[in-house]
């Protein structure tokens, strides 16, 4: 009979890379996750978002690769823990740029600007620091698949588009932004072929990736059972 040894049963931190659509749950439940795990939590569509809002606030050319090279090395982002809502935000150099990110005319370029070979490579190697050390969970299109391959956890969220652009009007509305559904759908639409079509690292499930359709569930639901997949692996014994 085999008994593990204490070693191999301590627990050990992880990488949990949640890939998706947008507005299926992914950062809520990556939110939620790294609190109930003590562990950090990375919004990469946050930093593709900021890199768009410096392209369109210095009308950097999307075609232009010396131009962007140029652009990207003007680009700081970093995350910060705000107390008061306990909330992480994004900051582009050293601006609190949270709200204006999440704006439409920044989500009707993101999907844009996140194609651009150059940006992917900025941020996938910015991204990778950040995880060095494990103990996170990261959410995005390519985590499990370019950014972090050998994640010991990785989950592909999906959910029907319509209740994908109520949900995420719901969001608007939370924020004071009133946007018509039919703009959200079509933006979902359109984000979702570029994502999934786009040359560089477009948005496929990993092989080795768990499904979780969203539609019918609560939070509460999705974030049991990641954090119960979390909790096997953190003590599945190191290979
Ligand atoms: O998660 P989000 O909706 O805030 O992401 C905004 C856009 O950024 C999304 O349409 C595609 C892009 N993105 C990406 O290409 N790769 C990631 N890892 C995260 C986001």
């Amino acid at each position: 009979m085999f008994f593990p040894d204490e070693d191999d049963m301590a627990i050990h931190k992880i990488i949990i890379a949640i890939d998706g659509y947008s507005s299926c749950g992914k950062s809520t439940t990556a939110k939620l996750v790294a609190a109930k795990l003590g562990y950090g939590y990375i919004d990469t569509g946050a930093m593709y978002r900021t890199v768009t809002l410096y392209f369109l606030e210095n009308n950097i050319s999307f075609t232009n690769p010396k131009e962007i090279e140029k652009a990207l090395h003007n680009i700081t982002i970093s995350f910060h823990h705000n107390p008061k809502t306990d909330e992480n935000e994004t900051f582009l150099n050293g601006v609190n740029v949270e709200k204006e990110i999440r704006k439409m005319y920044v989500s009707n370029q993101v999907s844009e600007v996140s194609a651009i070979a150059e940006v992917r490579h900025a941020m996938v190697a910015q991204q990778q620091r950040m995880g060095k050390r494990k103990g996170i969970v990261m959410d995005g299109r390519d985590i499990g698949t370019h950014v972090f391959p050998n994640a010991e956890l990785k989950i592909f969220m999906t959910a029907d588009v319509n209740l994908r652009a109520f949900r995420r009007q719901q969001e608007l509305l939370a924020k004071k932004q009133l946007v018509n559904l039919e703009e959200i759908l079509q933006n979902l639409q359109h984000r979702d072929q570029i994502d999934t079509t786009r040359k560089e690292s477009p948005l496929i499930q990993a092989p080795d990736s768990f499904l979780i359709d969203t539609s019918y569930m609560t939070v509460d639901e999705q974030v049991d059972i990641v954090v119960g997949m979390a909790q096997t692996q953190m003590l599945a014994p190191v290979m």
